[in-house]
């Protein structure tokens, strides 16, 4: 049945270009109603023609998101854990079961691991278990290698070194547990190490919101360094105009435009 999982991917990573725009809007599973996310349908709506895939959770795919007028899904189905105990997020567990995911017709599934934390095998044991049931039904698997509160100062300024081998580490963790696709942060002059180490496609996520130019930028280093595109959520839905930056992500994504040249547009177009 590969050719199902070749399907999915297909609709995920564009054949035509080999990348892919990704919308994240699975915050609230740990973070409730995240600033931009408040009324998630309004927000992402209008977002929705610009992105290859959407990344919700089951219950604001099923609130929130037109069934008629969605884009390929890639459901998360880890979590149980919330900011409310902050130490305790990668204490993750499985939330929603791979017939659900095929019953809301899911291409995909993600799923955190937390590499080095104190539930770092629960996490693993997670991903290896939902790949093994995803890849029954063709289902596309992304890893997202997360970073727990306790490994927090990794992302440090002067640890950029440290943070690469980190999510050298995680994504290549992901991969051996049966990803399809891994999730991971940027890391300034060591992306590439990262890239290199994983067999399978890495997809960037976008962390705290910064300024639309800022995150224009390190998409393109990134995309630069090898990525096969985003899978961004702060950076697009927190934007000032969020219609205009996913617009500028994928010039930067699908067309290889320069991060000056993909401001410039998101300039014009939040105007
Ligand atoms: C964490 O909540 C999820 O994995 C997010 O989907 C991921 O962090 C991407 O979102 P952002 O670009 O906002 O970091």
């Amino acid at each position: 049945m590969q050719w199902g999982l070749e399907n999915r991917l297909a609709q995920i990573i564009r054949p035509e270009t080999g990348r892919t725009v990704m919308l994240a809007i699975d915050h609230g599973y740990f973070q409730g109603p995240t600033t931009g996310l408040e009324e998630p349908g309004k927000t992402v709506a209008p977002l929705l023609p610009y992105c290859d895939a959407l990344s919700p959770t089951k219950g604001i795919l099923q609130y929130c998101i037109d069934p008629l007028t969605a884009p390929p899904i890639i459901l998360r189905v880890s979590g149980g854990n919330s900011m409310a105990r902050r130490d305790e997020l990668d204490d993750e567990i499985l939330t929603c079961t791979i017939e659900q995911a095929v019953a809301l017709n899911a291409v995909g599934v993600s799923i955190s691991i937390y590499v080095g934390t104190e539930h770092q095998r629960q996490t693993i044991q997670n991903l290896a278990t939902m790949a093994d049931e995803a890849h029954k039904y063709g289902l596309v698997v992304l890893g997202i290698s997360a970073v727990g509160a306790s490994l927090g100062e990794l992302r440090e300024p002067g640890k950029e070194q440290e943070f690469a081998r980190y999510l050298a580490l995680a994504s290549r963790i992901a991969a051996e547990h049966g990803a399809d696709i891994s999730k991971t942060y940027y890391v300034p002059g060591h992306f590439d190490k990262v890239v290199g180490g994983c067999p399978i496609p890495i997809v960037l996520a976008g962390g705290k919101k910064v300024p639309e130019a800022e995150a224009l930028e390190f998409s393109y280093n990134a995309i630069q360094d090898g990525a096969s595109g985003v899978d961004m959520g702060r950076n697009i839905f927190q934007a000032e105009s969020p219609v205009a930056m996913i617009q500028a992500v994928r010039a930067v994504v699908h067309e290889g435009k320069a991060s000056e040249e993909a401001y410039e547009l998101y300039q014009s177009l939040a105007k």
